[in-house]
């Protein structure tokens, strides 16, 4: 347990044995540092809930907690605030704890079973910029929710179905009718596909702007998507073909990105469950047929809002979104019994979601106990406050927006590495983390702007702040390394910004705690940026190496240690990698 949660519960059987009930008292930093450090506000709840008043009941905790030698300063303000700051035989404590294991530091949660599915690539396609804040967020919040004790599950959930796959094919058909797949007698003979990965990105969006353009091109696109999820061996062979080339320029993103997946499977994986899963609703009699199209009705009495049926296969026979999306949930229920499964995606998709788990739900397909969950997020727009357009108006691809930020970190780099291919390798490093960073900074539901030169910039709430502290820190540790010192004796504090340090220190389980509760990053990445200035703070206060009193200079050392190595966690949470030098 940390310390803090330690203490939390002390206070709370404290609180108890006065006789209050209360489920956990919660310590908090003070707003007001120059009362206390901390400050305790369930004065006020357990007031209203025992009909007195909080300064009394205040009093009473604050006469109980004076004989507890961990706090010091203890006093009340308002009507009934109580604030306190700990000793520094506490916080010396507690930085011996953590320099034990900087996991002492983290209070793991009741362990679950988690799909999260994310990233959402769409085969053929290009991915945008909505793509790279899915797989930031998903996968931070895999490595977030991993460190916490879940046993978790990423899912691509690769978009493979959709009328992409007969524009594209049936573009291929027109630009080389002569491929054994579109042959009357094909039986799967290989072949070898005559596009490369730039040909590809440019197919898709013209066959798009045909089948807009032309009706009977439309018809026949979704013709072949139709063909293709009944399993029709030439353009099913094909769009394999197509989807392994798309495939590695996907990987390589989600690369770049430090995004892995522990299952790389699409929509097309849950054909194989629809038909029974269609049997199995109607059986249940939870299916109706509306204008040609097989629906089911998920309205509640309570609704409040409209809630549309959801369409699970269309008059022409196909399978549409939401028919890919139960049916996957039925995969997963089969195969993995989650807990819960969270879905990653645009602010956009809620409503799609909605219908996807209320069908599911009522359907008993999950059970009672299985939560689902949509996990929103909103736009990055750029600095015009609009959707990121590159300089000659075009739709930023994910791929240039990393280029775009990459330029600016390049320019910033330290003239000192010379190699070009250190410099490139350093650069994308940094410009990944500050792409990252920014992306973590609001609260996920909200829209933000992203100005690359902002974020790029080694000053400041970004990414390369945090890198290039986090690397002096480590060679400060080095050089100390090669002085002797390997492990830090933990003797005594100046009691300024060092304390301040320790304080910060303290709190970060609350953090990891409150970023898993909202599924949000930006408390961590807020954290990050007050521990590490909070740091720095201190830093240049102190001359670390060259301290005459040993015995700070081995606490510093220790408390540089502890610094350094959560930073490395945090960062690590973020997918955020560090260069050894930048
Ligand atoms: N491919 C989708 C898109 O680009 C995202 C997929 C989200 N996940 C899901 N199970 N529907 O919008």
């Amino acid at each position: 347990m940390s310390t803090i949660q330690n203490v939390e519960k002390d206070i709370t059987k404290v609180v108890k044995d006065l006789g209050y009930e209360i489920d956990k008292v919660n310590l908090v930093p003070s707003g007001r540092r120059e009362l206390g450090e901390f400050q305790i506000n369930d004065a006020f709840s357990l007031a209203k809930a025992n009909h007195t008043n909080p300064r009394e009941i205040a009093e009473k905790i604050v006469a109980e907690l004076k004989k507890d030698a961990r706090f010091e300063n203890l006093n009340i303000a308002g009507a009934g605030f109580i604030n306190l700051s700990f000793s520094e035989s506490f916080y010396l404590e507690f930085l011996k704890e953590i320099q034990k294991d900087i996991k002492n530091n983290i209070d793991l949660e009741p362990t679950k079973k988690i799909i999260i599915d994310y990233g959402g690539a769409n085969v053929a396609k290009i991915l945008h910029v909505g793509h790279l804040r899915s797989a930031n967020i998903g996968e931070a919040l895999k490595r977030l929710t991993r460190l916490l004790g879940m046993e978790v599950i990423g899912d691509v959930h690769l978009g493979d179905s959709g009328l992409q796959a007969g524009m594209v094919v049936s573009e291929m058909m027109e630009r080389y009718p002569d491929l054994p797949c579109f042959k009357e007698n094909y039986q799967g003979e290989s072949f070898l596909l005559p596009i490369t990965s730039e040909d590809l990105s440019e197919i898709y969006p013209e066959a798009s702007k045909k089948a807009k353009e032309d009706e009977n091109k439309m018809k026949l696109a979704q013709e072949i998507t139709y063909q293709i999820q009944k399993g029709h061996l030439g353009y099913c062979t094909l769009w394999n073909q197509v989807k392994e080339l798309s495939l590695i320029e996907i990987k390589k993103i989600y690369s770049d990105l430090n995004t892995t997946f522990e299952l790389w499977e699409g929509e097309l994986d849950s054909f194989q469950y629809i038909p029974g899963m269609l049997e199995y609703l109607k059986d249940k009699n939870l299916l109706e047929i509306s204008e040609g199209a097989t629906i089911m009705d998920i309205k509640k009495e309570t609704d409040k809002k409209e809630m549309p049926p959801i369409i699970l296969v269309t008059s022409n026979g196909a399978s549409v979104y939401a028919t890919t999306d139960l049916a996957t949930i039925v995969g997963r229920m089969k195969r993995f019994s989650p807990d819960e499964i969270w879905y990653l995606a645009d602010n956009r998709q809620e409503l799609h979601f909605e219908q996807v788990f209320r069908a599911s739900k009522k359907s008993n397909i999950t059970t009672d106990e299985t939560k689902l969950e949509f996990i929103g997020f909103g736009t990055m727009n750029g600095p015009d406050g609009k959707p990121f357009k590159t300089r000659d108006g075009g739709v930023m691809t994910l791929r240039d927006l990393i280029n775009l930020v990459n330029e600016e970190t390049r320019k910033r780099l330290n003239p000192m590495i010379t190699d070009e291919e250190e410099q490139k390798e350093i650069s994308k490093m940094i410009a990944i983390a500050a792409l990252k960073y920014a992306d973590f900074l609001p609260f996920r539901t909200t829209d933000y702007i992203f100005e690359p030169s902002k974020f790029a910039d080694l000053e400041g709430k970004t990414g390369p702040y945090l890198l290039y502290s986090t690397i002096r820190m480590k060679s400060l540790l080095k050089k100390a390394k090669n002085e002797g010192y390997e492990t830090y004796e933990i003797k005594k504090l100046k009691n300024e910004t060092d304390k301040e340090v320790l304080e910060s220190l303290l709190t970060m389980p609350k953090v990891l705690k409150k970023a898993y509760d909202t599924k949000s990053l930006n408390d961590i990445a807020e954290f990050l940026y007050k521990i590490t200035s909070t740091y720095n703070k201190f830093y240049s206060e102190n001359h670390i190496l060259t301290s005459k009193d040993e015995e700070l200079k081995t606490s510093w050392l220790a408390l540089t240690d502890s610094v350094y190595k959560t930073n490395l966690l945090l960062l690590d949470i973020l997918g955020i990698e560090v260069p050894e030098k930048m």
